[in-house]
């Protein structure tokens, strides 16, 4: 090709007179789209089970690092799963309708979450999406739209609730994650919201790919009338020409997904530019708020901080939360990108954004290919190299004459990086600076002077699951309604309260979701509910059980489960069923289809037992009421895995005294 002079002299020109590549900021022409807000993503499914199970004052350390303002990660957003008693990634999550005449709001963590969260920043938005829904919503089909005034009922009760008992506006609402939407549940949803006075609260549509839902938007006005945003999951930081074309808001309502080292902390700083940049997205959320589930579950640690272990205290502020500072504490929703945002020369990109009063702030990644890649989609080659950036300040920005300058380091080479560092102000002369950028940095200059890098004390080391672990389910906090550490894999299993039994099972354990969910997986047709370490080999679990269903009844604990989330039906282990019909059986497998021994224990319904499975190297031996019942061989099961209690179907029991005993 050859070179137009005019291009020659424009090159002669960089050269002699400027610093580096040049890049205007103005706000003259208009500004850009309104920004609004970073957030997290709690559930979808049971993502923050562990959080609430750490004392204080750790957990309310955690809760600063990720909610409260010019601190942490300081959010914006926090998104939360509306129960539906059905497996949704990492567990179950309780639905405030377990059965048709049934309404509780204090069930599960997410109130108490988004209590915290509002509690530290009375601005955060909040968001409410279904993965599955109670059985009776889809009134026994797997499938929520069949009686679409059911289930918008449902959810609107939800919303009702939450203002209700814990006095939060929820902002946002959902359809089905991940799944199909209907046009007519959404327009009936938007009536039974707006017939419920909520006409403030907006629908987010349809949390899945860009298509079909744009399609649906611009080919029917009464459905874009009802939606209010579009948000996609995982769009790789671009959008479709039909979307934009549509003029809704534009959201990465989930994203991120990938393990929380500083790849995936690359991750999100390279996302969090470019969703805008890229796909003119104006918030981000990630999935998931905080790693607070057995990491040994799907998706371990892939959340913006890590806070699996309760018992111990230990958590870890990963680098996921200073990126996420270098946004959000400069910038808040309602302010404005500029429509100069974009591609640095040499590879990265920069965004800018005002509040319309003078205020400024420059956000600037040069993350590198291998070092910000995400869990998902794949991510095309590109080359990043050091470069020298001169910013122009014009427009309202002309006087401006210092910027806050902070900057994070990933340092893959010598990993010593640097993060969320407060450097001394750019002075910016002549209305322009310049940056000497290297790769894998990432840069906030701000005319805000708020910002701060938050510390608490360190908090205990990391320590294992106890190896001697017991709970009778007396003692216990009324604000929760699950018992820690157990985190529920099928079905739910809630405290529950026997007034008029004169015994010693006034307080114990119970599993109640009694039909199968409208699944967002395949859940397992037992119920079960694992606690403990995944590396445990050799262990004793013990439990009192009640079977409460006549005939068809069962129950189980088990030991070296291997299996949970989307994966719970193929979970293998070594299972100890007790049945009504005065059987036991010993299976490798949750599906109870692999036999290792079986025969009569004399057990019925109503009466409570007690159950003890004993797994040491290759065998493993049970006893029933105190006295050994069989023994067995165990080749070819896991070599380790979890402890777990059960049903053999979506049926009420309870359980009690349990105990586990691991000799490593
Ligand atoms: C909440 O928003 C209001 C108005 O935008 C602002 O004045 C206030 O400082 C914000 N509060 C917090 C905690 O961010
Ligand atoms: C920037 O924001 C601060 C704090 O919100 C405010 O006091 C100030 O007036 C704003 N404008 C400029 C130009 O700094
Ligand atoms: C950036 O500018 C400095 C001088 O200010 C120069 O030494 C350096 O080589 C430049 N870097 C690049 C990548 O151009
Ligand atoms: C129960 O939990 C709530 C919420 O964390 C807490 O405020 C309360 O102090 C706890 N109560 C007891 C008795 O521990
Ligand atoms: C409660 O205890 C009474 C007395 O032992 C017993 O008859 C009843 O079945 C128990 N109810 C439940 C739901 O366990
Ligand atoms: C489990 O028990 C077997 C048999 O006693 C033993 O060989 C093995 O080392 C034990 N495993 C652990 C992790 O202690």
């Amino acid at each position: 090709m050859r070179c137009p002079l005019v291009v020659i002299y424009a090159l002669l020109f960089c050269f002699c007179f400027s610093r580096g590549d040049d890049y205007i900021l103005d706000d003259k022409s208009g500004l850009g789209r309104t920004f609004d807000g970073i957030g997290g993503l709690s559930g979808g499914g049971a993502t923050s089970r562990l959080l609430v199970n750490y004392a204080e004052p750790y957990r309310s350390q955690i809760l600063d690092y990720l909610f409260k303002p010019n601190f942490g990660a300081s959010l914006h957003i926090l998104k939360v799963e509306i129960g539906g008693d059905a497996q949704t990634t990492d567990g179950t999550e309780p639905s405030h309708m377990h059965y048709e005449n049934d309404e509780n709001y204090f069930r599960g963590y997410e109130w108490w979450l988004m209590k915290e969260a509002k509690k530290r920043n009375l601005n955060i938005t909040l968001i409410g999406l279904p993965w599955a829904f109670p059985g009776w919503v889809g009134n026994g089909n797997n499938w929520p739209y069949d009686f679409p005034d059911i289930t918008a009922n449902y959810v609107v009760s939800w919303i009702v609730g939450a203002k209700q008992y814990h006095d939060l506006d929820i902002h946002y609402i959902g359809i089905w994650n991940e799944r199909n939407f209907d046009n007519k549940y959404i327009k009936l949803l938007r009536y039974t919201l707006d017939k419920a006075g909520l006409d403030k609260v907006k629908i987010i549509a349809s949390d899945n790919l860009w298509e079909p839902i744009t399609f649906s938007v611009l080919h029917d006005q009464e459905l874009s009338n009802a939606v209010d945003v579009l948000g996609a999951h995982y769009p790789g930081t671009t959008t479709v020409m039909d979307a934009l074309k549509t003029g809704k808001t534009l959201w990465s309502s989930e994203d991120y997904s990938t393990f929380n080292d500083d790849i995936g902390g690359g991750c999100w700083a390279r996302i969090l530019n470019q969703n805008y940049v890229n796909g003119r997205m104006t918030a981000t959320i990630s999935w998931n708020l905080v790693a607070s589930y057995y990491e040994s579950l799907p998706f371990g640690r892939d959340g913006l901080m890590t806070a699996q272990e309760p018992w111990s205290g230990n958590y870890v502020v990963e680098s996921p939360i200073w990126i996420t500072a270098h946004t959000t504490q400069f910038t808040q929703p309602g302010w404005s990108y500029l429509q100069t945002v974009g591609h640095l020369k040499s590879g990265g990109s920069y965004v800018a954004l005002t509040d319309r009063r003078g205020n400024l702030t420059v956000v600037i990644e040069t993350m590198t290919h291998d070092h910000s890649a995400c869990i998902r989609p794949p991510l095309a080659p590109f080359t990043v190299t050091p470069q020298n950036a001169t910013f122009h300040l014009k427009g309202s920005f002309v006087s401006i004459s210092q910027l806050q300058l902070w900057k994070s380091r990933f340092d893959f080479k010598t990993k010593k990086p640097m993060f969320f560092q407060k450097l001394d102000p750019v002075k910016v002369s002549d209305g322009s600076f310049t940056l000497r950028l290297d790769v894998d940095e990432v840069y906030t200059l701000s005319t805000i002077t708020t910002a701060q890098k938050g510390t608490h004390p360190d908090p205990p080391p990391s320590a294992p699951f106890p190896k001697l672990y017991e709970d009778d389910f007396n003692v216990r906090n009324a604000s929760f309604t699950e018992a820690p550490h157990f985190a529920d894999q099928t079905g739910v299993f809630e405290y529950f309260k026997n007034l008029t039994d004169p015994g010693p099972h006034v307080y114990t354990l119970r599993q109640v979701v009694t039909q199968r969910p409208v699944t967002w997986v395949t859940d397992a047709d037992q119920t079960i509910s694992v606690i403990g370490d995944y590396l445990w080999q050799n262990m004793t679990v013990t439990c009192d059980v009640l079977i409460e269903t006549t005939k068809t009844g069962g129950v189980f604990i088990a030991a070296r489960v291997d299996k949970g989330g989307g994966n719970v039906r193929n979970t293998k282990g070594i299972f100890f069923w007790l049945f009504a019909d005065g059987t036991y059986k010993i299976t490798r497998d949750i599906k109870g289809e692999t036999v290792l021994a079986k025969g009569k224990s004399g057990a019925s319904s109503d009466t409570w037992h007690t159950l003890s499975l004993t797994v040491k190297g290759d065998s493993a031996t049970g006893m029933l009421n105190g006295s050994p019942l069989w023994e067995v061989g165990v080749v070819s099961v896991p070599k380790n895995g979890w402890a777990a209690i059960g049903t053999a179907s979506f049926q009420l029991a309870q359980f009690d005294n349990f105990a586990v005993a691991a000799d490593q």
